[in-house]
């Protein structure tokens, strides 16, 4: 068996990637991160309760970590902007092509002009979104990694009219998915898919019919189920580079199971931002999709 575990870890490896390889990924520093009000679950009791010295070091690790696997980008930290250090609700970027995030809340909405910004000095072009559609960035918007698909997450954050306009916007078919545990109110908590069209997914986080078009779409010896502990850890939360998943934690099971697809999970705890219900997938953006 370990010697088995080996050949796959060994293949693993093979395919893990250079930051020249990569790709390039947006993330921002937690200079002024903190529990400062309430939009999810997490956060509930949480306001206040950040250990700040221990949320920068575990940054600084999952930073490290990811620099030797991609090129990353940072986008400026903003006074009074504490969930800035999500960069995946910054928006979904794909060919150079950006839609800027119109956020839910107000509490994180003048984020929307800094981020603005940083694409546009960055060379990206910026394309229009109606004032009155909520789209919170890839955090609700994920790009299939073996079909030419973009997967949607509403309910929470994102309106349900976002994929529309998503798919007119980059002309890719959109596959629109309602999320009904408040727990996992972006896609990104719940859903992360995989190369080769490997999926790992929580999918009691989505109403029926959304399951069912989930198995519609993904083969079941292409799903890797999350138990509902694993999910709740943030397992799906996770950063795909070559072979690699960057998570905050993951049970035995699943990381075995995750090995036996041919993948290396790479875990980098990550406590500090649970609490305001985000971990390694919201802290980055991918500005390198096709
Ligand atoms: N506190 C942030 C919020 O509620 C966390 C965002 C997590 N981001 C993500 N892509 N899931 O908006």
């Amino acid at each position: 068996m370990a010697e088995i575990e080996g050949v796959i870890k060994g293949q693993s490896m093979e395919a893990s990637a250079s930051p020249e390889q990569g790709g390039r990924l947006l993330m921002c520093a937690p200079d002024h991160y903190d529990v400062d009000y309430v939009i999810n679950p997490w956060m509930q009791h949480n306001v206040g309760r950040i250990d700040r010295k221990l949320a920068v070091r575990q940054w600084k690790s999952l930073h490290g970590l990811l620099s030797n696997a991609a090129e990353l980008k940072m986008a400026p930290p903003s006074p009074g902007l504490p969930d800035m250090v999500f960069t995946a609700n910054a928006g979904l970027a794909i060919d150079q092509k950006v839609v800027v995030s119109r956020f839910q809340f107000g509490e994180r909405r003048s984020e929307e002009a800094v981020f603005k910004s940083w694409f546009e000095q960055n060379g990206f072009e910026v394309a229009p979104w109606p004032d009155d559609v909520s789209f919170e960035g890839a955090g609700d918007a994920l790009l299939d990694r073996g079909r030419a698909l973009i997967w949607c997450g509403y309910g929470f954050r994102s309106s349900a009219e976002a994929p529309r306009f998503i798919e007119d916007i980059f002309d890719r078919e959109t596959a629109p998915l309602r999320l009904v545990d408040p727990r996992f109110y972006h896609l990104d908590t719940c859903f992360c898919p995989l190369s080769e069209g490997w999926l790992l997914y929580f999918p009691r986080a989505f109403d029926p019919a959304s399951q069912q078009k989930i198995a519609a779409i993904v083969p079941a010896e292409k799903r890797i189920e999350a138990s509902e502990r694993d999910a709740a850890a943030f397992a799906c939360n996770a950063v795909q580079i070559g072979g690699r998943i960057f998570m905050n934690e993951a049970s035995e099971d699943l990381q075995n199971r995750l090995r036996a697809a041919g993948f290396a999970p790479i875990l980098s705890p990550l406590s500090e931002f649970l609490k305001s219900g985000g971990a390694a997938k919201c802290l980055t953006l991918n500005l390198s999709e096709r």
